[in-house]
């Protein structure tokens, strides 16, 4: 790749430094450990949302904007060959600034957010890339003595790919340590199950890269 054209993916998200040089299959791909799976968790969204789109801070019809931060996550989808995954598709949700799901499921008390779209599906573009608007998830109760740190639920699927269903964790965050989920993993799982904070651009920036396994 051009150093002028790498120089402006950079500057748009769309390749950090340490994956920079990695521009396919060939010469400068390295192999890559698959993102660790986690369980989907009780609050996988019920089918009937129309809007999904890749701005989770803002719904269909209702005027006015998500309570909370307002954050963006973005990566890219690659194989274990260091290979981009393009058209991948991204199913992904969480809880609100609040902690509360939109689900029936969800007993939380705390208030749901008619801003927030809970919910999206988006596809992988040139080079894997992917990159949603949504709001810093709140935490929320498990049990008494169980409180989830903040994270983001992804199921990523491909042709002739495994399907990943997976947590995405923040950096920095006191409560993954003691999180029954995250703690159970190794510390090489944890930091591939982390996301890196980006360079700051209006909001926050979070990346966070995926590693899906090819079907045998
Ligand atoms: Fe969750």
């Amino acid at each position: 790749m051009e150093d002028l054209s790498r120089r402006k993916m950079i500057k748009l998200g769309l390749l950090s430094s340490a994956t920079a040089l990695l521009v396919s299959c060939g010469e400068n791909s390295k192999a890559r450990i698959a993102t660790p799976a986690e369980i989907e968790g009780p609050f996988y969204p019920l089918s009937g949302q129309a809007d999904q789109d890749s701005d989770l801070t803002e719904t269909a019809g209702y005027h006015g904007v998500a309570d909370g931060e307002h954050i963006i996550v973005q990566g890219q989808i690659l194989d274990t060959e260091g290979c981009f995954i393009e058209n991948a598709m991204i199913d992904i949700w969480q809880a609100n600034s609040k902690g509360r799901y939109h689900h029936p499921n969800d007993t939380n008390p705390a208030p749901l957010d008619p801003g927030f779209q809970g919910r999206a599906i988006m596809q992988s573009g040139k080079n894997g890339a992917f990159r949603f608007k949504t709001v810093m998830p709140g935490t929320y109760p498990v049990s008494e003595t169980w409180i989830r740190p903040p994270h983001i639920h992804f199921k990523v699927s491909r042709k002739d790919y495994l399907t990943l269903t997976t947590q995405m964790y923040f950096p920095d965050e006191e409560r993954n340590e003691a999180d029954l989920l995250f703690s159970k993993k190794e510390a090489s799982e944890q930091l591939l199950m982390t996301a890196e904070s980006g360079d700051k651009e209006e909001l926050a920036v979070y990346r966070y890269n995926i590693i899906l396994e090819r079907q045998s």
